[in-house]
């Protein structure tokens, strides 16, 4: 089982600064997160919230769930702002992928703090859609090593 986790406004992609963040809808993405997690034998459970706490309540809920594989999360925004994230992926012992359509590292100054990335076993930006897929991809093959 891998997780999917989008956080705040990313629901809105496609219509969301088209420039940045491409013309894929948050409906492409998973669809193709779900195309790759089939071809990898995984079951997907892909969520989108603008609310921290509900995030944080399913952060919990995965890491509790024993056919976990891997968590791929784009926390958007409370990527930079949440130690309650933070603190919740603590909890998981499966790897984490921390996934972002644009690189927030080469944007304005406070995107570049990361509350995942000390968490993350790899962080994967400026990729779009495709950053997702290589997220999956990355889990299977931690998993079949
Ligand atoms: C984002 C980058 C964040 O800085 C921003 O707040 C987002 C999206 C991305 O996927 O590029 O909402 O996580």
């Amino acid at each position: 089982m891998i997780f999917v986790f989008n956080g705040p406004n990313l629901n809105m992609l496609g219509l969301r600064e088209p420039e940045i963040y491409g013309s894929d809808t948050l409906g492409d993405i998973k669809d193709l997160c779900a195309q790759t997690a089939e071809e990898h034998g995984f079951d997907l459970d892909f969520r989108q919230s603008n609310h921290e706490g509900e995030l944080v309540t399913w952060i919990q809920e995965a890491a509790q769930k024993a056919a976990l594989k891997g968590i791929v999360i784009n926390a958007a925004a409370y990527t930079h702002t949440s130690v309650a994230i933070h603190d919740a992926l603590k909890l998981v012992k499966a790897p984490i992928i921390e996934v972002h359509i644009s690189d927030p590292k080469s944007r304005e100054s406070f995107r570049h703090l990361s509350y995942i990335e000390p968490l993350a076993a790899s962080v994967i930006a400026g990729q779009g859609a495709q950053g997702y897929k290589m997220a999956i991809e990355q889990i299977a093959a931690m998993v079949e090593a």
